[in-house]
């Protein structure tokens, strides 16, 4: 008898349901074929949780994730929802999630597929071989710092971090950096901010524990220019809350599309995995979202949660073996495509690519 995951599933809103379904086929496939069973418990988070409860982070959801190996996440928001009060609002469901969770590590590798090296709207030569890991610190900074209010006349929020909140990540960036090609570019504004400054005097403490990583700083703004001028130059990025939303979502245009680009948020017993990218209210229901960021995200649950390389890599190759065979969602439709398929279809295809190889 082979191994048993509990995987918690929270599908969320617009697209979310189907790009997780074809990552749940996916995750069948390297099921059988590399002997381990998954048992599925779905949770409801966001706009779901919302319709279904009347709050966006229901306390089945943060009790019942504690109990799983993992949890595979889609995405959550939606117009519906928008002119809810703050703390109601799907997000805050996500944000409180992640907070509850512990998962202030946030793993965004952008890379660039040799498939759909036309695909970015940059030049070929600019990205192809393109390989980043941006760390972002995901429950701190000025997402969740006090005080904050909102009104009428003036608002304010408050940009936050303790040196051990700085440690911690850091350490996750310099321990990747070390598998990799050993090199850490560590972004803040610590030439307007005191958090910033903080920031980098514990990011070089932090360094001194790894003589062979090569350390740089660099401010915030030159770093998102840095990433469209000459990405190649970046191998690990290390950030704070937000500055690493923002910098990811850049990063990802250089693969193509959002829609290819997974994340992991690790660093406490359970992990949560997700595609960087959103609900995407607008062709929600069409069958046409690409569910490739989702099935890599499970690549990465596998790999870094369960210990399975060789079923991530597996999924992985089936994915780029879906891209060189021609086969495009709408979303990379334009480049080099022999068939234009569903949603529904490349999850086939590539659960596929996985039983046959
Ligand atoms: C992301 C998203 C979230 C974030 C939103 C939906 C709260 O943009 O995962 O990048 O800002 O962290
Ligand atoms: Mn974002």
């Amino acid at each position: 008898m082979g191994k048993i995951y509990k995987i918690g599933i929270i599908k969320g809103d617009g697209i979310g349901p189907e790009i997780v379904d074809e990552a749940i086929n996916v995750l069948d496939a390297t099921a059988s074929k590399f002997g381990f069973e998954i048992q599925y418990e779905e949770f409801l988070l966001g706009g779901a949780a919302i319709d279904e409860t009347g709050i966006p982070l229901p306390p089945e959801t943060i009790a019942g994730v504690k109990r799983q190996d993992a949890v595979l996440f889609g995405a959550i928001g939606g117009p519906k929802w928008d002119n809810l009060e703050r703390h109601l609002r799907p997000e805050s469901g996500l944000l409180g999630l992640r907070k509850e969770m512990g998962t202030f590590a946030n793993l965004r590798p952008a890379i660039v597929y040799d498939e759909l090296v036309n695909a970015s709207t940059l030049k070929e030569n600019v990205v192809s071989g393109v390989d980043i890991m941006v760390v972002r610190e995901l429950t701190g900074g000025i997402y969740f710092g006090e005080p904050r209010e909102y009104g009428q006349d003036k608002a304010y929020n408050t940009m936050v971090y303790t040196r051990d909140e700085i440690k911690r990540i850091a350490k996750v960036a310099f321990d990747i950096a070390m598998k990799r090609d050993k090199r850490v570019c560590s972004v803040d504004k610590a030439n307007v901010l005191e958090v910033s400054q903080l920031w980098r005097e514990v990011v070089e403490e932090v360094a001194q524990d790894y003589t062979e990583v090569e350390l740089t700083h660099m401010y915030v703004d030159n770093a998102a220019m840095q990433l469209i001028r000459n990405p190649k130059q970046f191998d690990v990025m290390v950030t704070g809350n937000i500055f690493g939303d923002i910098l990811s979502d850049a990063a990802s245009m250089l693969s193509g599309s959002i829609g290819l680009l997974p994340s992991a948020s690790t660093g406490s017993k359970v992990g949560l995995y997700e595609p960087i990218h959103g609900s995407a209210p607008d062709i929600a229901g069409q069958g046409i979202a690409n569910p490739i960021a989702t099935i890599a995200s499970a690549a990465m649950m596998l790999r870094y949660e369960l210990n399975e390389e060789e079923a991530a890599n597996s999924i992985e190759d089936a994915i780029k073996k879906a891209l060189s065979d021609g086969y495009r969602t709408g979303d990379i439709s334009a480049f080099d495509a022999k068939e234009i398929v569903s949603c529904s279809e490349m999850g086939s295809i590539i659960a596929n690519n996985i039983s046959k190889s």
